[in-house]
């Protein structure tokens, strides 16, 4: 669990608001959830058998004896959320929600126990059209980012009915190779077999390729909806992969799921990721609801920012306040002046030497220190150009400094 200082704050500000922007451009409304939740809505959720439930989950029982969970995903307090509520039955909603989730996993680059998502929720909607919106959603994100080198696999896990059908010939092939197979992988045979094809050990790729695909098992409507989407993801022009071998880590998704992946983050590949899950929301006590969502891991988006050095949100102080010898009190209410005038401004505090104050100055990142020479005139000094200070009325000292400011915001150069 990690401590975000104020330096790495400032890329987290900045891809939150460019995300809001691009959720709130396709008509997505923010909901906010408990990030604790009962136990047993993850567990019949994500599922019994998943790493998440039986490895992962912050679970504890509070003073009346309840069974309780650090949410370790959104999707399923979204869908709890959305019964209660009523909000889903015959209904459209496009919902997104940003915050912390919990997973007790092995950490290392790019997985964290505590680590944040920005996830979206679609219910109602049955047609391949909006998997390939959120699909034109997430990609808008990057572009607005300025993210490049995601790729997109696609792939369709299709009904419990087919999956059924072909886990049990998996399993049969699995068994006749299971000389080859790891400890994880021969535990996973008789709880989780479709998993055994998401294993990253090398030794087992040969295994994994040769392994029947689920594409042969499809049922027909789930063959149309997948055909569909490629349809739709070609006339909308992005690029893609099928990837047979894309099966997810959690058991409610049905037909559709998607992964963006990049090269530049070691192991932990997977920047965000989701799918349908038509059946949950019956399987949680609500009428039959088609759905779809996806989640976005933020460390894993602000790191590949970082190493893009895409620039974060400036947040710095615009003007610093120096007071030198004069009183706090004339400092304090140039300082809510400037204000006033829409400036950000750090006041000085403290007192100290006048190089003191200038030290600070010049580490506050401000671009410009104004300087009380006496109750009436004040010094502005432009800290980044070599030039001179100028020297003015204190009342005019605002007006300058919110023109001299709004001049280079326009000018690209001064960005
Ligand atoms: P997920 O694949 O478990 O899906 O997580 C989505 C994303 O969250 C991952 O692709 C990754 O970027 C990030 N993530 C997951 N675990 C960690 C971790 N330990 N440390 C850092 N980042 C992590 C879900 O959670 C589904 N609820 C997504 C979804 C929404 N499906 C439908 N709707």
């Amino acid at each position: 669990m990690n401590d975000l200082l104020p330096e790495v704050v400032a890329h987290w500000q900045r891809t939150e608001a460019i995300a809001r922007d691009v959720l709130h451009a396709y008509g997505y409304r923010e909901i906010r959830l408990p990030v604790v939740e009962r136990t047993e809505l993850f567990a019949r959720s994500i599922g019994q058998h998943t790493d998440i439930v039986e490895k992962e989950m912050y679970t504890f029982e509070d003073r009346n004896g309840e069974r309780l969970t650090l949410r370790p995903e959104g999707t399923a307090g979204c869908v709890r959320a959305g019964i209660e509520s009523g909000l889903l039955h015959n209904q459209i909603q496009r919902w997104w929600y940003a915050g912390p989730m919990f997973r007790h996993e092995r950490p290392q680059k790019g997985r964290y126990r505590q680590f944040h998502q920005i996830g979206v929720e679609t219910f109602g909607v049955p047609g391949p059209d909006i998997d390939v919106e959120l699909i034109l959603l997430s990609a808008r994100l990057w572009q607005a980012l300025g993210l490049g080198g995601l790729r997109l696999e696609v792939n369709t896990l299709g009904t419990p009915a087919a999956r059924a059908a072909y886990r049990t010939n998996l399993v049969d092939y699995l068994r006749s190779r299971v000389g080859e197979l790891d400890e994880d992988s021969r535990r996973r045979l008789d709880t989780n077999p479709l998993r055994v094809l998401d294993s990253k050990n090398r030794e087992m790729q040969d295994v994994i390729r040769a392994a029947p695909s689920l594409l042969d098992y499809l049922d027909e409507a789930s063959r149309a909806h997948f055909d569909g989407l490629q349809e739709l993801l070609n006339r909308a022009g992005l690029s893609y992969v099928v990837n047979p071998r894309l099966v997810r880590g959690l058991d409610y998704y049905t037909r559709t799921v998607f992964e963006w992946l990049t090269d530049r983050l070691g192991a932990q590949s997977a920047v965000c990721a989701g799918g349908r899950y038509d059946g949950l929301v019956e399987l949680l006590g609500g009428k039959p609801t088609p759905a779809i969502g996806f989640a976005v891991g933020l460390e894993r988006l602000v790191e590949l920012l970082v190493q893009t050095a895409a620039r974060a949100t400036d947040n710095a102080p615009q003007v610093y306040v120096v007071p030198q010898a004069q009183a706090p009190a004339a400092a304090l209410v140039l300082a809510e002046a400037l204000r006033d005038r829409g400036l950000r401004v750090e006041c000085h505090c403290g007192g100290g030497s006048l190089k003191s104050q200038l030290k600070r100055a010049d580490n506050s990142g401000a671009r410009y220190a104004v300087l009380l020479e006496d109750a009436d005139r004040v010094a502005v000094k432009d800290l980044r150009a070599n030039e001179g200070q100028r020297t003015m009325a204190l009342a005019d000292a605002a007006e300058y400094l919110a023109k001299q400011l709004a001049k280079q915001l326009a000018n690209p150069a001064y960005r």
